[in-house]
């Protein structure tokens, strides 16, 4: 197949913007969508992953995610790291040292690459670990797919913009770090209300490309930062902890 007709299959089967004032919008799909990436969602729709990539639900610094649907017609989530406008010097901090990533290197490409191919793995051993994280489904390049955590309707919800209550989704966090600290021998290190989705009644871990490997020299900072911003976050919402019960709690995990 020619790169032209994969790249015009691909356009059929996305929801583009097409309107004049969705000018942002489409600057976001010309900036993700470069031909690489198209190769490689073309790809993972002839293996049945992606079947439609449908409206974007978020456009972050690195990566934007998408929601899709899979050949079975499941709706799933795509999140595309962009590989021009990565930043390089916080990717390489976290890969350098995680010793599953040995022989790290200087192209920028293949260190995005690297980057989804370790969220991947992240999902895969925080799953393991019963974190309740997306399941991971595919991954390749740039690209990876997960599970839609979110109704039919709309995506599931921030914890920052949710109303919940205090003390069952701080357990949550602490037992979470607990279990990944313990048994998948991971630290997230990016733990916030902007990192966890409220899906009905059950809460939901996201953004795990940064986490690290206990014996990446950065683990255990890594580790007091996540137990210092938990602590904080909580307090103010009257939840009797610091950040040394956190810590200990961790420590102690045994679930
Ligand atoms: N599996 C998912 N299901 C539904 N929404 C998701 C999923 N993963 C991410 N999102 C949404 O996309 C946003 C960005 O994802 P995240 O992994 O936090 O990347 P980043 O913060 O690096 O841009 C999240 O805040 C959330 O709203
Ligand atoms: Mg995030």
């Amino acid at each position: 197949m020619k790169v032209e007709e994969a790249i015009r299959y691909v356009e059929t089967r996305m929801r583009k913007p097409e309107r004049q004032e969705d000018r942002e919008l489409r600057k976001t799909y010309s900036e993700v969508f470069d031909n690489a990436t198209i190769m490689t969602i073309y790809d993972l729709m002839s293996k049945g992953y992606i079947d439609i990539v449908d409206f974007p639900i978020s456009t972050g610094k690195e990566g934007n995610v998408f929601r899709g649907y899979d050949k079975r017609g499941n709706l799933i989530a795509i999140k595309i790291y962009r590989v021009a406008t990565s930043n390089f010097r916080r990717m390489s901090l976290y890969i350098q040292g995680d010793p599953r990533f040995k022989g790290i290197t200087r192209d920028r490409r293949k260190l995005v690459y690297t980057w989804a191919r370790k969220e991947y793995n992240n999902l895969e051993r925080l799953m393991g670990a019963g974190v309740r994280v997306p399941m991971p489904i595919a991954h390749k390049n740039n690209v990876l797919v997960m599970e839609y955590i979110g109704s039919e309707e709309m995506p599931a919800p921030l914890l920052k913009d949710s109303e919940f209550d205090p003390e069952e989704a701080y357990e949550f966090v602490v037992n979470s770090m607990g279990k990944a600290y313990n048994q998948a021998k991971l630290v997230h290190g990016d733990i916030s209300e902007y990192n966890i989705l409220v899906n009905g009644d059950e809460f939901v871990l996201i953004d795990v490309a940064q986490a690290v490997h206990l014996k990446h020299p950065s683990a255990e900072e890594l580790l007091v930062r996540d137990a210092k911003n938990t602590a904080r976050y909580f307090r103010k919402l009257g939840v009797d902890t610091d950040e040394g019960e956190i810590l200990r709690r961790v420590r102690e995990c045994t679930t």
